[in-house]
């Protein structure tokens, strides 16, 4: 093993300039302009998996293509791993707010400041190097390994429940190992026990056939600005839980272990609320900062779109208005049961002479893992040895919809083992990644896949 760490250790520089070169190529899923650099940033990925001593293959999909690395040189009795990520990024606006160009990684501070950094490229390329490392100091894996890297995870997935059921026989694994998700702290690493999931709409609202002078028509015709403000006011109650009837009937209570290791972390509202610049935390009732983000449900307008905001004043009665509404949903919540508690209170609350319509646009289930089991140990402690203190167990209050999936239809256990911190500014301008965390982080999960086989 230590050969495997000598070696990485020596080519960090080289690892580093790598990265830097998979950060340049801006693989944003969700906008069709760059659907060829999306290509490209698979093709770079596939062929760095084949330098890495990996069999590399890229597989169509109706959308942006599937990367499979694959090694299965360890035999029948080593188990096997599959490693999930994802090469496409979000995408970077407000530009003007990035201090360096999102596409041009720039190390300051410690950081490695660049879209994607963090979510995910840098998480998943640490795999690829923990994977050359024992490939090129001893010439093999310790476990069987594939390596799925998505090109649609930042837009919900869209092929990739359809790719795994028609792949299951490749797929299939012992456990599965994802960092995609962040450690609580600098230098307190981390494992997750949960993932929220999600449902996300749009919410139209139209009144007359065209947009109306406000002074002639002000107050005796709706308005759907107004009528939307009404209808998004009506969705929380003053305690901070959601108002929708029926909405936590399928929230579970979660256990008092998980709920004592929670409150055992340190964590400081007074600190949160002064790194977030606002003047009081809010949220539900009766639950703490990081119950309220982990194992509680949320619901959030990620958008509103209506009449004119432009300079000056016009004065004018729009005929549309547009909210973008977010849940994050916790076991055993799912989207279709919460669209349908969304939509009947919709109807009931929506005011007269405007027509409603909602939209979903995503959806994602949300989990909880079972935090015990040889993997789960193997991945105590591979992250004790590399970071000299022992992980703590982290909620995810993000999403990764796949990961239930994943669960259900490969009966493996999922370790999510993630590197970023909270305030790296994923999906925001300026997204980082400490170098300390990719470069230990590489020494980490090369342990771990030591560990994984033993
Ligand atoms: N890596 C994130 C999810 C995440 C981040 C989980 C931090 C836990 C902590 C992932 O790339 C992501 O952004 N997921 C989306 C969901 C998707 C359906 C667009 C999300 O959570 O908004
Ligand atoms: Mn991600
Ligand atoms: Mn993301």
């Amino acid at each position: 093993m230590s050969e495997v760490l000598t070696f990485i250790e020596s080519n960090l520089g080289r690892f580093r300039a790598e990265l830097y070169a998979f950060l340049r190529i801006p693989s944003i899923s969700a906008k069709a302009e760059f659907i060829e650099d999306t290509r490209r940033s698979a093709q770079w990925l596939a062929d760095r998996m084949r330098d890495a001593g990996l069999e590399a293959e890229i597989i169509e999909t109706p959308g942006h293509p599937v990367v499979l690395g694959e090694w299965r040189g360890a035999g029948e009795a080593a188990p096997t791993v599959l490693v999930y990520g994802h090469y496409d990024v979000q995408p970077p606006e407000p530009l003007e707010e990035w201090i360096s160009p999102p596409f041009e990684p720039t190390e300051r501070d410690g950081r490695i400041y660049a879209r994607g950094s963090a979510d995910d490229k840098g998480q998943l390329y640490m795999h690829v190097k923990a994977l050359e490392g024992h490939l090129t100091a001893n010439g093999s894996l310790p476990v069987n390994v594939v390596v799925l890297a998505e090109g649609e995870e930042e837009t919900g997935s869209p092929n990739l429940v359809p790719f795994v059921d028609a792949n299951i026989d490749r797929l299939a694994c012992d456990v599965v190992l994802i960092s995609d998700t962040s450690m609580f702290s600098e230098g307190l690493p981390s494992l997750g026990f949960s993932l929220r999931g999600l449902a996300y709409f749009e919410i139209h609202v139209s009144g007359a056939k065209s947009d109306l002078h406000s002074g002639e028509y002000g107050g005796a015709v709706a308005n759907p600005g107004n009528a939307l403000a009404h209808i998004l006011a009506t969705l929380h109650e003053p305690t901070g839980r959601v108002a929708i009837e029926g909405f936590y009937d399928d929230v579970i209570e979660w256990d008092t272990g998980t709920r004592a290791q929670i409150e055992s972390l340190p964590h400081s509202d007074e600190q949160y609320r002064k790194d977030l610049g606002v003047d009081e935390l809010v949220g539900e009732d009766g639950f703490s900062t990081l119950e309220r983000l982990w194992i509680r449900p949320s619901c959030d307008v990620n958008g509103l779109l209506c009449g004119y905001t432009g300079e000056g004043a016009k004065t004018v009665l729009p005929n549309h208005a547009m909210a973008k509404v977010s849940f994050r949903l916790v076991p055993d919540q799912t989207d279709s049961k919460v669209r349908a508690l969304l939509e009947r209170h919709v109807n009931k609350v929506a005011p007269p002479g405007v027509t409603v319509q909602i939209k979903e646009l995503h959806g994602g289930r949300p989990w909880k893992a079972s935090v015990e089991g040889r993997y789960f140990e193997a991945a105590t402690e591979a992250l004790k040895e590399a970071f000299g203190t022992a992980p703590v167990l982290v909620g995810g209050g993000g999403s990764i919809p796949i990961v239930v999936e994943f669960e259900e239809r490969l009966h493996a256990p999922v370790l999510l083992v993630g590197f970023s911190l909270p305030g790296c500014n994923l999906h925001a301008p300026n997204e980082w990644l400490p170098v300390e965390n990719f470069e230990r982080g590489i020494g980490a999960l090369a342990l771990l896949y030591q560990k994984l086989a033993s």
